[in-house]
């Protein structure tokens, strides 16, 4: 006749079986890391996108006031254009702020309205920057003076964007893109023809 199980015995069937649970999970875990780990290389691979491209095409002043306070008055137009060379990866651009400074200081600052960017396409963004009272301080007035008596300024033009990228219908998440363009020359006699400025770019 059969004694039952003792306690010794059954807890030496079990282990096996505990073993084995751990060793399916530990399995289980590993290849999540592993498919993980592969799904970002892929992704990484297709999104590694080449490096978006800005140059600022036209760029004019009007209505350029300085008072005898050294406030600033002046009306900025600036066509900017925004290339994708990337053939996958589309663009969503949810905000972009454009501003204009000179040595340091922000003269205006304002926003483009959000665009989406397909792949291989060419965006011209014509931004307009109004300077409204803007207090100059340390040498910039008597700099901007100078150059408006030279006939051009040397402004810098910064854009911040919150992109997302779009690949097939999968969507980043939010990134922002830094644009910096150094030096726009601006003539404030339109006779003159502009020099295309390109921008540096960073991610
Ligand atoms: C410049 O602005 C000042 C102050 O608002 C004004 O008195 C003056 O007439 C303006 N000058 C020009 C050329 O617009
Ligand atoms: C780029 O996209 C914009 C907006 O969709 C469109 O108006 C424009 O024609 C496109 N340009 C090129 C070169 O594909």
């Amino acid at each position: 006749m059969a004694h039952p199980p003792t306690q010794s015995q059954s807890r030496a069937a079990n282990k096996p079986k505990r073993s084995n649970l751990l060793r399916c999970i530990a399995i289980f875990i590993l290849a999540l890391i592993i498919l993980v780990g592969i799904a970002v290389i892929i992704i990484w691979l297709v999104l590694k996108p080449k490096r978006l491209e800005y140059t600022v095409e036209n760029a004019a002043i009007h209505n350029f006031n300085l008072t005898d306070a050294n406030h600033l008055y002046a009306n900025f137009d600036f066509t900017i254009r925004s290339y994708n060379p990337n053939s996958r990866v589309s663009i969503y651009y949810d905000t972009v702020e454009v501003s204009v400074r000179y040595e340091d200081q922000t003269l205006a600052t304002n926003a483009v309205q959000p665009f989406f960017q397909s792949h291989k396409n060419v965006t011209r963004l014509h931004v307009g920057l109004t300077a409204q009272t803007v207090a100059l301080y340390d040498s910039v007035p008597k700099d901007l003076r100078l150059e408006r008596s030279s006939g051009d300024i040397e402004l810098d033009v910064w854009m911040r964007a919150r992109i997302r990228f779009k690949v097939g219908v999968w969507k980043s998440k939010h990134r922002v893109l830094k644009i910096f363009c150094s030096p726009v020359l601006v003539h404030f006699s339109k006779g003159k023809s502009f020099e295309r400025a390109p921008c540096d770019v960073e991610l």
